[in-house]
C-alpha cells in the first residue's frame, strides 16, 4: 500500500490534464476494440479526444479477465505515471451467478443472506478483475410504475437501510482490498426513486423532511456500513439536477453523512444537466459538478474538455480537482492496484470459481426465501402422488427470468421450470407443457432492446401459429387435474427506462388465463415480474386457487419454483412494496402519513380521505405473505409503559404455529409516533424476525426498544425524538392492529 505522503507526491508531479483525466470514466467497449478506426469512431461520438481516452482513470464495463488484463497493460503503458485504471461494472444482482432482483430481495426479510450472495457475487466478480460494483441501489420507491422498482429494496426506509448495509459488507467485507472483495458504490443519490409519475428520469419533488426521514436513510446506512463510492442521481432535488447540486452534495453527503469516498455522476449526467436547462452548456456543467465535489464524470467528456480552461480562467480551484482526484488515488491504493494492477484477474478462476454448485445453491436459497404466496386455497404445495400436471404459459420453459440488470449474467446458465419438474417429480405425476402465448403481443415493442430477438426465437413458433398453441394450452388445461400457469412481465417489462402506465398481466397472456380458467378450476398462478403488478383480476379469479410471486428469480429459478411448488422448500417471501388494488391508487404505501379526515371508521360518511370507487388499501401490504403453515401472534406486551432516554423497555409477543407443518414467521414490530411536531407514519418498521416452528410450537418474540429507535430526520437532517406517545405493533404485516401504547420521557 502507498502511505497517503507517497499519494500526494504522486499528485504533485502529475500534469493539470493528467489529473483531469484520472476523473474521466469511458466504456469498456472503446477498448476492446481491435480496429482503431471503430474505436475513434465510438470516441468522437462521445466527444472524448483520444490524449484524453489513453489517460483515463477508470472504465465501466469488459468482457472477462482477459480483455481486461489486456486494456490495463495497454492502459498503463500510456499512462505518464502508469496509474491503473478502475474497472467498474453494473453487478446488480449477480455476476454469472444470478441471485433474485433486488426488489425479491428484500422480500426475503434477510439481510444476512443478502450479504452472503453479494459476498459471492463480489467473489465472481474479483476473478474477472472487476473492483467496483455500481450497487447497491438505496432510491426508496413508492410507485411501481417506475420499472426501477426491480433494483430497489422497496418502500421502507428500515428494511431498504438493513440490505443496503448487508449488500455493502457483502461485496466489501471487513477490508475491499482483501482477496475475493470489491467496492461498492452505493446509487442514486439522491431520491431517483421519487420520479414524478413513476416515469423514469423525471422530476422529483420532495419536501426535506421526506427526503431526510424516507429517501435518505438507505443510502445512509450503505455509507455507514463503509461504500467506497457514491453514484449521484439523474433528478432534481430542490428544482436543481442532484448531480449539481452543491447543498446536496458537499452538505448532506460529505458533510452530514461524512462521505469521505469517490462520488461518480450517473451515465453522462454532468451532460444532461444542460438538457435540465440549469447549465449553459457543458463547459458550465463542468463547473457546476465539479464545484458540488463529482470527482468521476461516467461516460461524457465534459470534465476531460473544460477543466482545464476553467482552472486557467480562475472559475475553478485546482484544490478541487486535487481533492478528488485524491479520493481516486486513495480508492485505487485501498484495492490494492498500485501493488497489483490486475488484482483477481485470472481466466482459469473465472472458469473454475463462477457458477459454481454451491453459488448456485445460495442462488436457489435466496429465491425460494423471496417467493411471496399471496393467495393459496389449500391447493399448494402440490401434492405427491399420481397426478396431472399442465404447466402452461410463456415462462413454463424459458430461460429469460434472470431480468434486464443482470447483464454480466447468461439466460442459458438459468434452470427452467420444465428441467426442475421433470426432475423434481416422481414417476405417477404426469407433466405436460404448453407455452399457449408469448410473454408479450409483437404490437408490445421494446425500442433498443436487443435482447427481444432471443425472445423472439422462443416463441417464433407460437407468433406463427397463435391459434393453434392458444387451442394446445386449452385442450391441455382441460386434460390435466392441476394447472401450473407460468405468466407475467416480460424481463424487459423491468429495469432502467422501463416506466409503464399499465401495469396489469401483458394482455396476450390476459386471455390465455381467462380460456385457461374456464375449462380448469384447479389453477395455481406462478407470476414473474419486476415490480409488484395490479393484479386483481388473477386474485379474484375462482379458478386461481394460489398465486406465487416469483419476481426475477435469477439463475435457479426454475429448480427453486419448483421446490416451492412441491413443498420440498417454503414460499419464504414478504411483501416489500405494496400490491396496488388498483393503478389509480398509486401511490400506495404503508408508512404514510394520517390526513386531517383518515377514512377508517368514517367508511360510510362523506368529506373523508377515502376513493369513491377504490379502497385506501392496498391488494396485498407491505409485510404480507402466506406460508403451507398458519401462525398465530398474541397479544403484544411491553415490559414498562414509560421509556427514558438511556433506558430500554421490551415488546414482546408469542407466536405460535397452528399449522399442521414446520414454518417460518416473519414477526414484525411496527411503531407509531403519535404525536410530533412534524407529522409523523402511521405506523413504521423498527424490527423483524424470521422464525421457524415446528407445527404447535411456540416462541416468545422480543424486540427492545430505546430512544435512538424512536429518531426521526428533521427538515434540516437532525436525527432527534420527541418526548411522548407512542404504540408499538408486533405482527405479520403492515396491517397488524392491535398496539401496545408507551410514553417517552425526560
Ligand atoms: C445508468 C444507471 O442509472 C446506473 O444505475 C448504472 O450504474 C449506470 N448507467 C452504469 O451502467
Amino acid at each position: 500500500m502507498m502511505t497517503e505522503e507517497k499519494l500526494g507526491k504522486l499528485l504533485e508531479d502529475m500534469s493539470l490534464q493528467e489529473k483531469i483525466d484520472q476523473m474521466l470514466q469511458t466504456a469498456g467497449s472503446f477498448y476492446l476494440s481491435v480496429s482503431r478506426e471503430a474505436l475513434l469512431g465510438n470516441i468522437t461520438a462521445f466527444g472524448i479526444p483520444q490524449a484524453d481516452m489513453d489517460e483515463a482513470g477508470s472504465i465501466l464495463g469488459t468482457d472477462d479477465a482477459k480483455s481486461l488484463i489486456d486494456i490495463q497493460k495497454r492502459q498503463m503503458a500510456k499512462q505518464p505515471h502508469h496509474i491503473p485504471m478502475l474497472f467498474m461494472m453494473d453487478v446488480i444482482h449477480g455476476m454469472r451467478t444470478i441471485f433474485p432482483m433486488p426488489l425479491a430481495q428484500a422480500a426475503t426479510f434477510d439481510p444476512e443472506l443478502a450479504e452472503k450472495c453479494a459476498s459471492v457475487s463480489a467473489g465472481e466478480a474479483y476473478v474477472s478483475g472487476l473492483h467496483v460494483a455500481f450497487s447497491p441501489m438505496a432510491d426508496l420507491v413508492r410507485d411501481p410504475r417506475w420499472g426501477r422498482v426491480m433494483e430497489s429494496f422497496g418502500e421502507d426506509p428500515y428494511l431498504a437501510s438493513l440490505m443496503c448495509a448487508g449488500v455493502v459488507r457483502g461485496f466489501q467485507g471487513e477490508d475491499m482490498g482483501e482477496s475475493g472483495k470489491i467496492c461498492a458504490c452505493v446509487k442514486h443519490f439522491a431520491g431517483y426513486g421519487g420520479a414524478e409519475g413513476g416515469r423514469d428520469y423525471n422530476t422529483v419533488q420532495l419536501s426535506h423532511p421526506t427526503l431526510f426521514d424516507f429517501y435518505l436513510r438507505a443510502y445512509r446506512a450503505g455509507i455507514a456500513a463503509g461504500a467506497g463510492m457514491v453514484m449521484t442521481s439523474f433528478n432534481t432535488i430542490d428544482d436543481k439536477p442532484a448531480t449539481t447540486n452543491e447543498w446536496l452534495m458537499r452538505h448532506v453527503l460529505r458533510e452530514q453523512m461524512s462521505f469521505n469516498g469517490v462520488l461518480i455522476s450517473d451515465f453522462g449526467a454532468i451532460k444532461e444537466t444542460v438538457a435540465h436547462g440549469t447549465s449553459e452548456d457543458e463547459k458550465d456543467a463542468a463547473r457546476q459538478a465539479l464545484t458540488a465535489g463529482v470527482d468521476i464524470d461516467m461516460m461524457t467528456g465534459c470534465y476531460a474538455a473544460n477543466l482545464a480552461e476553467l482552472v486557467k480562467e480562475g472559475k475553478v480551484s485546482e484544490k478541487l480537482i486535487d481533492e478528488a482526484v485524491m479520493r481516486i488515488l486513495r480508492l485505487k491504493n485501498k484495492l490494492g492496484l498500485f501493488e497489483n494492477p490486475f488484482r483477481g484477474a485470472d481466466p482459469e478462476k473465472e472458469a473454475k470459481l463462477q457458477l459454481t454448485p454451491e453459488n448456485r445453491a445460495l442462488a436457489e436459497k435466496q429465491a425460494e426465501e423471496s417467493f411471496v404466496l399471496l393467495k393459496n386455497n389449500g391447493i399448494l404445495p402440490l401434492g405427491a402422488g399420481p397426478q396431472k400436471i399442465a404447466f402452461i404459459g410463456p415462462y413454463c420453459d424459458n430461460r429469460n427470468m434472470i431480468s434486464s440488470w443482470a447483464v454480466t449474467g447468461r439466460a442459458d446458465d438459468t434452470v427452467t421450470i420444465r428441467e426442475a419438474a421433470e426432475k423434481a417429480f416422481e414417476k405417477g405425476a404426469e407433466l405436460r407443457f404448453e407455452y399457449g402465448v408469448p410473454t408479450l403481443g409483437k404490437d408490445q415493442n421494446y425500442k433498443g432492446f436487443e435482447e427481444r430477438n432471443e425472445a423472439d426465437r422462443i416463441f417464433a413458433d407460437v407468433e406463427k401459429n397463435p391459434q393453434k398453441h392458444m387451442d394446445a394450452a386449452v385442450k391441455l388445461a382441460s386434460w390435466a387435474d392441476t394447472v401450473v400457469l407460468c405468466i407475467g412481465e416480460h424481463y424487459l417489462q423491468s429495469g432502467e427506462a422501463t416506466s409503464r402506465t399499465d401495469i396489469t398481466l401483458p394482455k396476450r397472456q390476459k386471455e390465455l388465463l381467462s380460456r385457461v380458467t374456464e375449462v380448469n378450476k384447479n389453477v395455481v398462478v406462478v407470476l414473474f415480474s419486476g415490480r409488484p403488478l395490479v393484479i386483481r383480476d388473477i386474485a379474484e379469479n375462482p379458478a386461481v386457487q394460489a398465486i406465487l410471486e416469483v419476481w426475477m428469480p435469477g439463475t435457479e429459478g426454475g429448480s427453486a419454483i419448483v421446490n416451492v411448488l412441491t413443498g420440498k422448500a417454503e414460499p419464504g417471501g414478504r411483501v416489500p412494496m405494496s400490491f396496488p388494488y388498483c393503478i389509480g391508487q398509486i401511490p400506495v404505501y404503508y408508512n404514510h402519513f394520517s390526513t386531517g379526515r383518515p377514512a377508517e371508521g368514517h367508511e360510510e360518511e362523506r368529506f373523508f380521505s377515502e376513493y369513491r370507487d377504490a379502497p385506501n388499501d392496498p391488494l396485498y401490504e407491505f409485510g404480507f405473505g402466506l406460508t403451507y403453515s398458519d401462525f398465530e401472534v398474541s397479544e403484544e406486551k411491553l415490559s414498562g409503559t414509560e421509556l427514558t432516554e438511556n433506558g430500554t423497555i421490551t415488546a414482546l409477543a408469542k407466536v405460535r404455529n397452528i399449522g399442521s407443518r414446520e414454518g417460518t414467521a416473519v414477526v414484525q414490530l411496527y411503531i407509531q409516533d403519535v404525536v410530533g411536531s412534524q407529522a409523523r407514519p402511521v405506523k413504521e418498521l423498527k424490527g423483524f424476525r424470521r422464525v421457524t416452528l415446528a407445527p404447535g410450537e411456540e416462541k416468545e418474540i422480543c424486540f427492545a426498544v430505546d430512544e435512538p429507535m424512536l429518531r426521526f430526520y428533521d427538515g434540516e437532517g437532525n436525527f432527534r425524538s420527541e418526548a411522548g406517545e407512542f404504540r408499538a405493533f408486533i405482527g405479520l404485516s403492515s396491517r397488524v392492529k392491535k398496539s401496545a401504547a408507551f410514553r417517552l420521557i425526560r
